[in-house]
């Protein structure tokens, strides 16, 4: 793998990218409206929803490896504006995969855990059956079957919550913890809602090495530890030295979500945990490794 093509460099989890791929890679990261400053890399920018700038995006590049990070990824957002949320989820990636496909190259998509419903009561593994509740979720399984119906040399990395820095400062969600705590606003944290949460540096590292490996198929990569939200808020809030007095347990029970969200979401990694050198990270070790911890206090 040499010429990595990176959709959503912008993002949280493109820009972790960008910086990781530094200097081993020859690396170009598209981005539609936010240029990221202080990057590695070369930019350009790109409105993915336009299918002729998708494909020539990939045609004049001629990328080995495209790894598709471009998503409206706001459930709220995807609700609002279908179709908008469908021409960009599940449209263009159609675009790259074929394009993928007739160049010989490799696509790394980025999915969701939120594909399923959380009602299994156990971790799931990449067989398990999705079951979207939201409509962000369903074109996030619409685009997973595109991926594997129209590019032979692809990997879906399904992903759970992510945490680190991001360009915008708002997409991780330490930052956006950060964000609320400096602004005195009261957090109500779900007690009975469980994710494991992940850094998009160490997301980056593992998405790296699977795209530059032989394999294929769908891999889970999420953190080491299930915590709950409020857990999850307080540890990073304690991380970071922040006051916790604005924090307070409640229940997901209690405040029924539109879209629903699911409310127990484990993924097992051990698949991707046998390939990978790359160790996925708990929230605890991940906050403390490299590339994670420059979220400004409070
Ligand atoms: N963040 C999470 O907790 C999480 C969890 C599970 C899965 N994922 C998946 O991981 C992937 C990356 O997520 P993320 O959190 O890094 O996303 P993000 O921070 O919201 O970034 C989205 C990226 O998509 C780009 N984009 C949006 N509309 C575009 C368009 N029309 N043309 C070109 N680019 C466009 C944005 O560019 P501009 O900002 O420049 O407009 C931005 O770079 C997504 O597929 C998401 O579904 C994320």
């Amino acid at each position: 793998m040499k010429r990595v093509l990176i959709t959503g460099a912008s993002g949280l989890v493109g820009s972790h990218l960008m910086r990781q791929a530094a200097g081993r890679l020859d690396t170009l990261g598209a981005f539609q409206s936010f240029e990221p400053r202080g990057l590695p890399g070369r930019f350009v920018r790109v409105d993915l929803t336009d299918p002729t700038a998708a494909a020539g995006l990939a045609a004049s590049f001629r990328p080995d490896v495209i790894i598709h990070c471009a998503a409206m990824a706001d459930s709220d957002r995807c609700q609002a504006e279908p179709a908008l949320a469908r021409r960009l989820n599940v449209d263009t990636t159609r675009i790259l995969a074929r394009r993928a496909q007739q160049a010989g190259a490799k696509l790394v998509f980025l999915s969701t855990d939120i594909i399923f419903d959380g009602r299994k009561g156990a971790p799931y593994v990449e067989e398990d059956a999705p079951n979207p509740l939201s409509f962000y979720a369903e074109t996030k399984v619409e685009a997973e079957n595109v991926v594997r119906g129209e590019c032979e040399r692809s990997v879906i990395v399904r992903t759970s919550l992510i945490y680190g820095p991001s360009p915008r400062g708002d997409r991780g969600i330490d930052e956006r913890l950060g964000i609320a705590i400096r602004a005195g606003r009261p957090l109500r944290l779900f007690a009975d809602e469980f994710r494991a949460p992940m850094s998009a540096a160490n997301l980056a590292d593992a998405v790296l090495e699977l795209a530059g490996s032989p394999h294929t198929g769908t891999y889970h990569m999420a953190g080491a530890e299930c915590l709950s939200r409020h857990e999850i808020g307080l540890t990073i809030t304690r991380h970071y030295g922040w006051p916790t007095d604005t924090i307070q347990a409640t229940r997901a029970a209690d405040a029924p979500m539109n879209p629903p969200r699911p409310t127990k979401l484990v993924l097992d990694t051990s698949k991707a945990r046998a390939v990978l050198t790359t160790k996925l990270l708990g929230l605890r070790e991940g906050l403390k490794a490299p590339g994670t911890g420059v979220v400004s206090g409070s």
